[in-house]
């Protein structure tokens, strides 16, 4: 695990993620305030890991990134961006900070974050659709990402966590939790990227077995960093979990539980990569590079 590899990888690639998405969404609507408010959070930052992953498996497996690739990869940040305007939302999470910035509701009104979530899920489907990969991988691309976010994927995790709210749920049901709310959506964009380089069998298997302790790693360190971090290192509230009532990791294992969970779900990532290695025959350390973001 090089840190400096994942540095080089974001170097290359944010940049072009974050032109893109400025280029793509400058006329997105005949509404201004609907474009003004999709534009503000989708443009506001963040680290753009789940386009970075996608990237990095079309990378690792020497596809070529054309206009197409880039396309439907870059796309999932719409997505992941209207579950974030939603997340905040009075009614869910109730923040007033996000990406260094003011929510979307408290900049816009809740009106008008609800519908520029509304507007960034179909627009991610149509960047898929109108990617002009074929046809077959279109078709792969929007079954699997219907499948992470939907009734069974990530809004069920978001349903679990909201009705779950002081309620203390046993650790499986905590892990199913995060595995729906967070892992689904990283689970699709590690397919998003196996689908765009013809990475199927048990290579595929075995990178979405990295990608699923990946996922959950990632929900696991979040919850940590809420109770570990500051608002000026995240760009949104600290300490805020356990004022809502979450059901957490640190929460109901305790710090050195919650940090001995997380070392769980990387030994698993480590693990899966190195089959996919094996099976593969190709040197995976830009993927493996992606572990060292929970070296901070
Ligand atoms: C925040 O996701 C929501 C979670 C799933 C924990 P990120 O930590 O990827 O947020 P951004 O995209 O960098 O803002
Ligand atoms: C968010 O989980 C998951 C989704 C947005 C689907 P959190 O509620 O923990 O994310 P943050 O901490 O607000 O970024
Ligand atoms: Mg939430
Ligand atoms: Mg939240
Ligand atoms: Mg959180």
């Amino acid at each position: 695990m090089n840190k400096q590899v994942l540095a080089d990888f974001e170097a290359a690639w944010v940049p072009r993620i974050n032109a893109y998405l400025d280029e793509q969404l400058q006329q997105v609507s005949d509404q201004d305030q609907l474009t003004a408010a999709m534009r503000y959070s989708v443009l506001a930052g963040g680290k753009r890991l789940r386009p970075l992953l996608t990237l990095a498996v079309l990378t690792a497996f020497e596809q070529p990134i054309t206009a197409k690739e880039l396309r439907a990869s870059v796309a999932v940040e719409l997505m992941h961006t209207y579950s974030l305007i939603h997340d905040d939302l009075p009614a869910m999470d109730n923040d007033r900070l996000r990406r260094g910035q003011l929510t979307n509701h408290v900049k816009f009104g809740e009106d008008l974050a609800i519908l520029a979530g509304d507007a960034l899920q179909p627009l991610t489907f149509q960047w898929l659709a109108d990617s002009q990969l074929s046809a077959a991988m279109i078709a792969q691309l929007t079954l699997a990402l219907a499948q992470a976010t939907g009734p069974k994927g990530m809004v069920a995790g978001q349903v679990a966590d909201v009705t779950g709210a002081g309620i203390q749920l046993p650790l499986a049901v905590l892990q199913q939790l995060h595995r729906e709310k967070t892992g689904a959506l990283i689970h699709y964009a590690v397919v998003a990227g196996s689908i765009q380089a013809t990475v199927t069998g048990p290579i595929q298997a075995a990178l979405l077995a990295f990608a699923d302790a990946f996922g959950l790693a990632f929900q696991i360190y979040d919850d940590i960093l809420d109770v570990t971090s500051t608002p000026a290192a995240m760009g949104k509230a600290t300490h805020k979990d356990a004022q809502e009532h979450k059901n957490t990791y640190p929460g109901l294992l305790g710090l050195v539980g919650a940090k001995s969970a997380l070392k769980q779900a990387l030994n698993q990532a480590q693990n899966a990569l190195k089959q996919a290695e094996t099976l593969s025959q190709r040197d995976l350390g830009l993927l493996a590079a992606f572990l060292t973001y929970f070296t901070n």
